[in-house]
């Protein structure tokens, strides 16, 4: 028999309202999620309902109004700003629709830029990035500069860098939305690659298409969960595989 899944992340009630100075926003209405361990989920809603908050707030990026956040059973809302820095940085990996690459150093040199944070030696950091730059295929690129990368090949880049921590979750907001449909294919399987290796992934995309190869869509609208579904038919990219 399978053990059961622990839960990663742990969400009551969280609201988030923004202070607009005259006016407030609330962005986040009450909304209540447990993602466990090894779960593949994408996030979906339509612009304005608040996919981005959540995952700052996920991603312990931002901090919720009111509500309890518990990841891997730690209650991170009690936490201190530097040990919640601590904790992003150990235990979370980002990756950004728009890469957010370092324009002025090396492929490599961009995926120990978090290491150099977390006190691994020079040379740790140096195996590791090369570890997990040949993990996602990009051995032999790990002294080009991002401009001389495809668009495919900068995700790559971040993804390696999100991996290079070895973090429980991985959170990608629109991580295909400067893509095309190929390339974000390609992306999708690499997703699903380390899924399979016990990351797990929260994805947010407005993409029907991208959402196909998550294990569950959770829908968001307005600031509160509209829809919580397991996908059976989860599709799988097979064929292109970096390994
Ligand atoms: N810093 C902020 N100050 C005030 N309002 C904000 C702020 N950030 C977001 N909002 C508002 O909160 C709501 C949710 O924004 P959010 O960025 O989370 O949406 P989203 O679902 O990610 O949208 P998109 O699909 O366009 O990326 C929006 O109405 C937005 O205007
Ligand atoms: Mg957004």
């Amino acid at each position: 028999m399978k053990t059961p899944r622990s839960p990663v992340v742990q969400l009551h009630e969280i609201h988030k309202v923004y202070d607009l100075g005259e006016a407030q926003f609330e962005a986040l209405r009450g909304i209540s999620l447990e993602i466990l361990e090894g779960e593949m989920v994408a996030l979906m809603g339509p612009s304005g309902s608040g996919k981005t908050t959540l995952m700052q707030i996920i991603g312990i990026l931002d901090q919720p109004s009111s509500g309890r956040y518990v990841l891997r059973g730690q209650d991170v809302t009690e936490l201190s700003e530097n040990e919640r820095a601590e904790v992003r940085n150990q235990e979370i990996g980002f990756v950004f629709q728009a890469f957010h690459l370092l324009p002025r150093m090396s492929v490599l040199e961009n995926v120990e830029v978090p290491m150099t944070y977390a006190g691994f030696s020079a040379a740790q950091q140096r195996e590791r990035a090369l570890g997990v730059l040949s993990r996602v295929g990009l051995s032999g690129k790990e002294r080009n500069l991002p401009s001389q990368l495809s668009g495919g090949q900068k995700q790559r880049v971040a993804i390696a860098r999100a991996l290079a921590m070895r973090p429980a979750l991985l959170l990608a907001d629109e991580p295909t939305g400067n893509l095309d449909s190929k390339t974000s294919t390609e992306i999708m399987g690499l997703f699903q690659e380390l899924n399979d290796e016990g990351t797990t992934v929260i994805i947010v995309t407005h993409e029907p298409d991208i959402a196909e190869y998550t294990e569950r869509i959770v829908r968001i609208r307005d600031g509160r969960l509209e829809s919580d579904q397991p996908n059976p038919n989860r599709k799988r990219v097979t064929g292109e595989v970096y390994r």
